[in-house]
């Protein structure tokens, strides 16, 4: 395994769309996921897609943490998962404003408008399917990641520029916990 070395924005990786993975199963897809979880743990992140690890290609890794979801029954902490070629559609009405980072953007964190509840379908390294329903910051989390395959950055979807700044100076006048 090996600790990769993550695009910043400016990278044009980041801002193309990735191309389908062929073969889920395949050895180097399998070492390019396991190289992506330790990537994200030695990061702290909760989240890394195959784009911003300069690989174009439809998968990311993802884990909700404990203590930091909303505690509602699709938003509860998970083990890491792997999407390959996924699919996300929202589920209803409820769109929400939340705090956001991304290891592409160190050190500064936005609100994002965001489907509250998503659907979400792909397919895991042995080619397993895997489908849930999830909202709060596991909704969050699998639509940021999954933008990061249409060469969409978090910014892109801010609504309001006055609520990016940088986590240290943000932290100093407010707490931005999980709500905006
Ligand atoms: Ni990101």
């Amino acid at each position: 395994m090996a600790i990769l070395k993550i695009a910043r924005m400016g990278h044009p990786v980041l801002l193309r769309r990735a191309d389908p993975v062929d073969d889920p199963g395949a050895a180097e897809v399998r070492r390019l996921v396991a190289d992506m979880i330790e990537t994200m743990q030695d990061a702290g992140g909760i989240g890394l897609a195959a784009p911003q690890v300069h690989v174009p290609l439809r998968l990311f890794v993802f884990q909700v943490p404990a203590g930091r979801s909303s505690g509602e029954p699709d938003d509860q902490p998970t083990s890491v998962r792997v999407l390959i070629n996924p699919v996300v559609e929202p589920v209803g009405e409820d769109v929400r404003l939340r705090w956001e980072g991304c290891l592409s953007i160190p050190g500064l964190r936005g609100a994002v408008a965001r489907p509250w509840r998503v659907r979400y379908r792909g397919v895991d390294c042995d080619r397993v399917p895997v489908a849930a329903e999830a909202a709060g910051l596991h909704a969050g989390v699998v639509q940021h990641e999954n933008d990061h395959l249409d060469g969409v950055l978090y910014t892109m979807r801010m609504p309001d520029l006055s609520l990016l700044g940088f986590t240290e100076e943000m932290a100093r006048f407010a707490a931005p916990g999980g709500q905006v």
